[in-house]
């Protein structure tokens, strides 16, 4: 089975047991302050996992692209990779443990076809400072599940990891752990979990790759939570049951199952593949790269893994709406871009790196997901142009580099490269390296406290400007600016919760919203919009101000903009009663009108195209018709 081979199984088999396909998520969490990019397929499900109904019911399958920035250093080895898909599979209190386990092993098994013996699995061992049991009900259930394919699996419980790196785990095939690696929540163990977060015991599964050699610079035993690259985790069954409260925990509303395997491992496993980049699709990938190098690269392999991991990366990003920028998410997606042509450079590859691979990413995913067909256009013109900014820089970085090194490469160098050419610190520290450059010790921070003057610099330039994206505080601005609002509410009201602000901009004549949507909005649904909106208008509402840390904000509905960063308190507009009800509510710096009814009478001139996966509305607001 190839890599789109196990996703439609996978997806077919859990469709098969009662499970609704669900569309994947943006890589942009909306509303979710707490990470830049979607990590991992539970993320837009949480206010499902404490107990909302979902409106696809309480059985949900899907393949979902995560993207985790934190593992950009790790990449270039055998296993790491910072984008990767994530097939999840979810019960919204439905079946649990004895429905869950068996089904993934039987997928594992007989779908996909892998050896029960290379399968190692764990289970939470229990916490007495938390009060959680050992979860002995997933014990059994292995236990008989691997003696139905004639396997003893004999339990053993070391604990911590390193308790099993010093012991080793002897002949055991069910490994016990404590909260450090069985339990799983977004925020990691228990005592990490900020009170209302969701959280539970896990069980993983472990592929072993027995053709790799334990590497004791990791421990004298391997076990399956070793990282030295023979146990591969392919899944995780999260037995999501209960909330973190101050003190410690108490049990959500009903007991979920939150599972997911990353896909990429499991082709692995299917291809019996200890290096992720052999597997079809990524294989695919670092062919395109070697043909257009113009030597031969088989050694070079490192350059070839980040090029190929990043370049996958950012066509998704791309796609999902995010622009190379200087910060957040674009920040983020621009030092991915830049490092994949940094490094293919390495292999002498001058130019055309990103629209090459935008076509073989495209070749390799547009049957599992077809946005990537309408939007590749969109997708190659941001990299194209991202491309073509950085070369020149990065001609210039290399190039100034060593005459302002000198002997050393300080802070202050690391700073005029970046202020100046545009060079970023990170690939200054790369190119240092990889020319024999030594880098001055305290270069942190001196350039951390050169960057903190800048901004300072930059900050009284930008004084004068307003922010929200008003053009200026007058009483016309300000009624659009409410308008806005009441708009943003009505559009996620008529076309879903998809819906989200990607920019706003407002002058005293008209104002202009740009929102995620994948398709053209239907005359009827620009009525219903308009019809919405004019109806709060005449309800009345008074727009209320408060302030309350981000956290409050969205748990009590607020909405945001795609991107915002929020410091510790946030300000939420509220258009609504005094006595609680409300319409619209909205993270936002102001100015609005005191009463909606100020507003007239809404109209929307126009619904277009603003870019791939983005529309745009220009409305007005006129004195209301006698
Ligand atoms: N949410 C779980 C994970 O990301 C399945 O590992």
């Amino acid at each position: 089975m190839d890599t789109a081979d196990i996703r439609r199984s996978y997806l077919e088999f859990f469709a098969a047991r009662g499970h609704c396909l669900i569309s994947r998520a943006n890589l942009v969490p909306r509303e979710d302050p707490s990470t830049l990019f979607t990590g991992s397929g539970m993320q837009p499900l949480i206010p499902y996992l404490l107990g909302a109904p979902h409106p696809d019911g309480v059985r949900l399958v899907d393949s979902q692209p995560c993207f985790r920035a934190e593992d950009i250093d790790e990449v270039g080895d055998a296993r790491h990779t910072t984008m990767f898909e994530m097939l999840g599979n979810w019960s919204l209190g439905d079946y649990f443990k004895a429905d869950q386990l068996p089904w993934l092993f039987e997928f594992l098994t007989e779908v996909i076809g892998l050896d029960p013996a290379r399968l190692y699995v764990t289970a939470f061992s229990g916490s007495a400072a938390w009060d959680i049991p050992r979860d002995q009900h997933s014990v059994e259930i292995w236990e008989q599940l691997f003696s139905k394919v004639a396997i003893a699996a004999e339990t053993v419980e070391p604990g911590s990891s390193a308790h099993a790196a010093e012991h080793g785990i002897g002949d055991a095939r069910i490994v016990l752990y404590d909260e450090s690696q069985s339990w799983w929540s977004r925020s990691g163990p228990p005592a990490t979990m900020p009170a209302g977060e969701p959280g539970g015991p896990d069980s993983e599964i472990f592929y072993l790759f027995p053709q790799v050699e334990h590497d004791p610079a990791f421990g004298a035993h391997c076990h399956p939570h070793c990282d030295c690259g023979r146990f591969i985790e392919i899944g995780n069954s999260v037995f999501m049951q209960y909330r973190r409260t101050e003190s410690g925990f108490e049990e959500l509303p009903h007991p979920n199952v939150d599972f997911g395997g990353g896909l990429e491992r499991m082709a692995m496993a299917a291809a019996d593949a200890a290096d992720v980049f052999h597997i079809d699709l990524l294989s695919a990938l670092t062919a395109t790269i070697e043909k257009l190098a113009p030597r031969p690269v088989a050694h070079e392999t490192r350059a070839l893994r980040i090029i190929a991991d990043h370049a996958r990366a950012v066509v998704f990003l791309a796609l999902d709406g995010v622009e190379p920028s200087n910060n957040t998410q674009g920040y983020v997606m621009r030092r991915f871009a830049r490092r994949a042509m940094r490094q293919g450079l390495a292999l002498g590859i001058e130019s055309g790196l990103l629209a090459t691979l935008v076509a073989a990413v495209v070749e390799e995913y547009r049957a599992a997901y077809p946005e990537l067909a309408t939007g590749a256009d969109h997708v190659r013109e941001v990299l194209e142009r991202e491309e073509s900014l950085f070369r020149k820089t990065l001609a210039r970085g290399v190039r100034e580099l060593p005459r302002l090194a000198g002997a050393q490469l300080s802070g202050e160098a690391i700073f005029t490269l970046f202020d100046t050419f545009g060079f970023p610190p990170e690939l200054s520290l790369e190119e240092a390296e990889a020319t024999g450059i030594a880098v001055d010790s305290a270069w942190q921070a001196r350039y951390e406290q050169l960057m903190t003057e800048q901004r300072e610099r930059s900050r009284t330039a930008a004084a004068g400007m307003f922010k929200g994206g008003l053009a200026d505080h007058s009483e016309a601005t300000t009624k659009l600016h409410t308008a806005t609002h009441l708009l943003y509410k009505a559009l996620r009201l008529v076309l879903g919760d998809h819906v989200v602000q990607r920019g706003s901009n407002i002058t005293a004549e008209r104002l202009r919203f740009d929102f995620s949507h994948p398709q053209k909005m239907t005359p009827e649904q620009v009525a219903e919009v308009e019809r919405i909106v004019n109806e709060n208008i005449a309800k009345d509402w008074t727009m209320q101000v408060h302030e309350m840390p981000p956290d409050e904000a969205f748990a009590q509905g607020a909405l945001g903009a795609f991107g915002d960063k929020y410091g510790p308190l946030v300000t939420v507009y509220t258009a609504g009663d005094p006595d609680g009800e409300w319409y619209s509510k909205e993270i936002c710096g102001g100015p609005h009108v005191e009463h909606t009814s100020a507003l007239g009478r809404f109209r929307i001139l126009k619904e277009e195209s603003s870019s791939a996966g983005v529309r745009r509305i220009r409305a007005v607001v006129e004195d209301a018709a006698p």
